[in-house]
């Protein structure tokens, strides 16, 4: 049985295989309305529990629709609704929802809530993010950056912000598709040293610099997240301290003229990203948003499948 927890724990033959199904289905559907079924139904008679400690649109609205999409269906509950909310144990969750649907996609606080949740399920447990990393998000991102004509081998990104867990899962994606990543953070804000130790045993190409300018030299992407993580404490704090990181203009002028821009959203203008950027040419945040549907549509067939 298949996990969708992290790239980190996921042979790159395998992200590579899930990323060209994401842009076959892609591709299969155009034309079609938003809730046509994919021809080939593979999700039919197939139900996915999707549950949440934080909040979210993209998300739930991309599994859900995605669901719908593969010719099944899907459960949304957040963990107040649930007894996991009143202290049910996650074991004893994953055990009984086990024996109603067929695969459950989390949005935890923590990363250990999931990995006791894939530990104790018989069925396929997806990460829909946590306080440690991203997956499905940057497989959205990635597929964005190929249909705009990217190789991503030897591509330079550049994230520029807060160490947080989308970064987390971009140095792990690294090891994985072969780019460059520079990250530049504030000190304090560092992705964790164990998550870059790991990342470049695995293969990963990582430079790490506090100075954002640096960092965006010749840069072919650019990407930004909140400065204020769901769950994360001081906002003001936060805010005064990563404000020297903020993507404006200038920054991008020192990437490459054709540099793209990417945020997951929800972006906060002025804060991590001027609004003459995320909503400028460069800037491809809503095809993004929008792959996250065809990306997890094929990283639900893949953990479906047996
Ligand atoms: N990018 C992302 O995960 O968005 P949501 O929090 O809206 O799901
Ligand atoms: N880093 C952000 C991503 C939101 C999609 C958070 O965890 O809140």
């Amino acid at each position: 049985m298949k996990h969708f927890l992290g790239l980190d724990d996921i042979p790159a033959s395998e992200l590579r295989a899930i990323l060209d199904e994401a842009h076959k289905r892609k591709k299969s559907r155009a034309g079609l309305s938003k809730g046509a079924i994919d021809a080939d139904a593979p999700c039919d008679g197939k139900t996915l529990a999707l549950i949440f400690e934080k909040s979210s649109t993209r998300t739930r609205f991309s599994f859900d629709m995605g669901m719908r999409q593969l010719g099944g269906s899907s459960i949304t509950a957040t963990a107040n609704d649930m007894q996991l909310g009143r202290g049910e144990t996650v074991d004893d969750t994953a055990r009984v929802l086990s024996r109603f649907v067929d695969g459950i996609m989390l949005r935890a606080n923590s990363h250990d809530t999931l990995t006791e949740l894939a530990r104790n399920a018989s069925i396929p447990v997806i990460n829909g993010l946590t306080d440690r990393s991203h997956p499905c998000q940057i497989m959205a991102d990635l597929q964005t950056l190929e249909e705009q004509g990217r190789d991503l081998k030897g591509l330079r990104l550049t994230w520029v912000g807060d160490g947080n867990n989308v970064a987390v899962s971009f140095a792990h994606a690294a090891a994985k598709f072969g780019f460059n990543l520079t990250i530049s953070t504030p000190h304090g804000y560092a992705v964790p040293g164990q998550e870059l130790s790991l990342a470049r045993g695995a293969g990963a190409n990582i430079t790490i610099t506090e100075n954002p300018m640096d960092a965006a030299k010749d840069a072919d992407v650019v990407i930004a997240d909140t400065f204020v993580s769901m769950g994360d404490k001081d906002a003001d704090k936060r805010l005064a301290d990563l404000a020297p990181y903020e993507v404006t203009d200038a920054l991008m002028g020192q990437a490459d003229k054709d540099a793209l821009f990417l945020h997951c959203l929800p972006a906060h203008r002025g804060e991590e990203v001027s609004a003459s950027v995320i909503d400028g040419p460069q800037s491809v945040v809503f095809d993004e948003a929008e792959n996250r549907l065809h990306a997890q549509k094929a990283i639900i067939t893949w953990v479906m499948e047996n």
